[in-house]
């Protein structure tokens, strides 16, 4: 069972920039909240309730300003920074401590998932003992992605980073779930060309031990990365339609925190105090008035 989640918020940002240049994109709106409030959601609807955030030098008391200790979401949220962008499997590195012995999930800060049956599945991952499991999504063009082939058993048998020649249409999502092994792995890889340890090569590892396993989010599910500016907007505009046709929010926290059980109205409360009179409030009081 995993109990321990990292998001992976640091990075350059270059493809946003200069939008990012003060401020880091992971705290940028996707339509009425922080990006961060996205990946955080994930996790806490997979029931992971410790959860390690990793930012850039520097850029710690930013967000603490925005999710302080995790107090009032019944959860508990640490903070490690990352001296700079060395690549995602350097998040087992600055968390070697937080992760200790146990198994560890790991979500890029800037990664979106939203779909029907994402709940059920997510408590599915992680319920991963051993090896390590990723979660992918069909798209159209694989040749932007890191593209996986699975075999009857859902085993993955072959990964490839931005393929250039169609093997599969299955990309890997910024949602990974791993065992322990995963802080010796990542210790042993070295910097590819581009100067950063990759994830494909953390993959690779527990493929070529027959230990990398693949979940799906169906096409009822959506996976959107909010990388460049184009996506970001998309993403925004996503959220956008879906709220207010629904009058639901995406990744309202304090509303997953509540029907997990994990926080009571006297937390609702609190929090429509911390934010103060805006839109976020005003749905807050209507979980807090439920029966
Ligand atoms: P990327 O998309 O690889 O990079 P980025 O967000 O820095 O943007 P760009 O490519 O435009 O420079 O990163 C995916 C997510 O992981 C993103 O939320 C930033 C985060 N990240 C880190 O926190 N540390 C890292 O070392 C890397 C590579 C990424």
């Amino acid at each position: 069972m995993i109990k321990k989640g990292i998001i992976l918020a640091g990075g350059a940002g270059t493809r946003m920039s200069p939008i990012t240049k003060a401020v880091n994109k992971q705290l940028l709106p996707i339509y009425d909240k922080p990006l961060i409030f996205y990946p955080l959601s994930v996790l806490m609807l997979a029931g992971i309730r410790d959860i390690l955030i990793i930012v850039n030098k520097g850029q710690l008391n930013q967000f603490k300003k925005i999710l302080p200790n995790g107090h009032n979401l019944g959860i508990k949220i640490s903070y490690a920074e990352q001296h700079y962008p060395r690549g995602l499997p350097d998040a087992f590195l600055v968390g070697k401590k937080f992760i200790g012995k146990e198994n560890v999930a790991l979500i890029l800060g800037d990664n979106f998932f939203y779909g029907q049956s994402l709940t059920k599945r997510l408590q599915e991952c992680i319920k991963l003992k051993s090896g390590a499991s990723v979660l992918l999504h069909p798209v159209k063009k694989p040749s932007l992605y890191g593209i996986a082939k699975i075999n009857k058993k859902n085993k993955i048998i072959k990964i490839i980073e931005k393929p250039k020649k169609y093997f599969s249409n299955l990309a890997i999502t910024g949602l990974y779930f791993f065992d322990n092994k995963v802080i010796d792995y990542s210790k042993k890889l070295k910097p590819s060309k581009r100067k950063e340890l990759e994830i494909v090569d953390l993959l690779n590892k527990y493929k070529k031990n027959k230990k990398l396993s693949a979940n799906f989010i169906s096409r009822g599910g959506a996976w959107l990365d909010t990388g460049s500016i184009e996506d970001f907007y998309n993403t925004s505009s996503f959220v956008s339609a879906l709220e207010n046709r629904q009058g639901l929010k995406i990744a309202c926290l304090e509303e997953i925190a509540f029907n997990n059980n994990w926080i009571g109205k006297k937390n609702i409360e609190n929090a429509i105090k911390f934010y103060g009179k805006c839109e976020y409030s005003q749905y807050l009081l209507t979980i807090s008035k439920k029966d």
